[in-house]
């Protein structure tokens, strides 16, 4: 399972980074704006800072929601840097647009996803990644985590290749349950990384280790 963090927050990103379980990044215009990253320029040049920063992929969002607009900034997003997946909103014109991405060998991450149909839609218009917000069905009580086992049921039934990125994790109990469901990916605050490390026996059984270690010494 990949661990990818949804932060702008180039700190956040650098501590993932430094733990050594980071697979990539993904942000969105709303990530970008809660940093106070406004603007094409200077959202262009914080690809490049979180790129540098990590090894692996890096979601960089589409504004347009037109097609001529989505391939024109998706194919200047990926130009940007090698490591970045343009991540593109599930609407038509979206659609269309990761058709063209895909055969032209540019990565996809299709957001937005809220249903089965939609990522049926997404794996076979070719996209990288489809990224199911559970988080945001848990919110209005539809549960997150059946989309997820239904997404993996239809793509182990054909095979599809698209990665499932369990999107808008909120907390450590999400990651656990998307890993027993088979999801490919998940993206969530470095909070719910952190949180699996927890464990009142592990803290109590060392105190106790390091407690009669140092009746010896
Ligand atoms: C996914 O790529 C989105 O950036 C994100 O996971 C949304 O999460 P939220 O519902 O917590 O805003």
């Amino acid at each position: 399972m990949k661990f990818f963090i949804d932060t702008a927050n180039l700190d956040q990103i650098r501590e993932a980074q430094d733990l050594g379980v980071l697979d990539g990044v993904t942000t969105n215009p709303s990530l970008m704006a809660k940093e106070g990253i406004t603007g094409k320029d200077n959202i262009f040049k914080h690809y490049r800072k979180i790129c540098d920063i990590v090894d692996g992929d890096v979601s960089a969002e589409v504004i347009a929601t037109d097609y001529d607009g989505i391939i024109r900034e998706g194919e200047e997003l990926a130009e940007l840097h090698q490591q970045i997946i343009v991540k593109v909103p599930m609407i038509k014109d979206g659609i269309k647009a990761i058709k063209y991405f895909s055969d032209k060998g540019i990565k996809t991450n299709c957001t937005l996803v809220f249903s089965a149909g939609q990522a049926l839609l997404a794996a076979k218009a070719g996209a990288t990644y489809v990224s199911p917000f559970i988080g945001r069905l848990d919110d209005i009580s539809t549960d997150g985590l059946n989309l997820i086992a239904e997404i993996r049921l239809i793509y182990d039934n054909y095979e599809f290749e698209t990665q499932i990125l369990a999107a808008s994790v909120r907390h450590t109990m999400h990651i656990i349950d998307c890993a027993k469901l088979g999801a490919d990916v998940m993206t969530g605050p470095l909070s719910s990384i952190e949180g699996l490390l927890k464990h009142p026996l592990t803290d109590i059984g060392l105190a106790k280790f390091l407690e009669d270690y140092n009746k010896g010494n």
